[in-house]
């Protein structure tokens, strides 16, 4: 499966989901996560986040672990979606940030 890590946090561009074949993003307030039962490991989210937040789960950066786990218990909570939205207004701010996982609203 693919994992959505930090660098989404408070940025959520969501360009990530309008090219999911198979719907598999929840959105939080302030992150996205992929649910690892619908991934398919079609890759085509990578490349369209233009924060690079998004890795196979082998791949996650140290230290992003956590985040795998994450990913597959907030997919639970949240609802799906499916269309891009307009990114957080302060994203670019929040660009490259690191550690902004206690700043996560779950
Ligand atoms: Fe987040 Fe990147 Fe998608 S910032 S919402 S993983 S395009």
């Amino acid at each position: 499966t693919h994992v959505v890590t930090d660098n989404c946090i408070n940025c959520k561009h969501t360009d990530c989901v309008e090219v999911c074949p198979v719907d598999c993003f929840h959105e939080g307030a302030n992150f996205l996560v992929i649910d690892p039962d619908e991934c398919i490991d079609c890759t085509l989210c990578v490349d369209e986040c233009p924060v690079g937040a998004i890795y196979q789960e082998g791949d996650v950066p140290a230290g992003q672990e956590p985040f795998v786990a994450l990913n597959a218990a907030l997919a639970r909570q949240w609802p799906v979606i499916s269309a891009t939205i307009p990114a957080l207004p302060e994203a670019a701010e929040w660009h490259g940030r690191p550690h902004k996982l206690p700043l996560l609203i779950r």
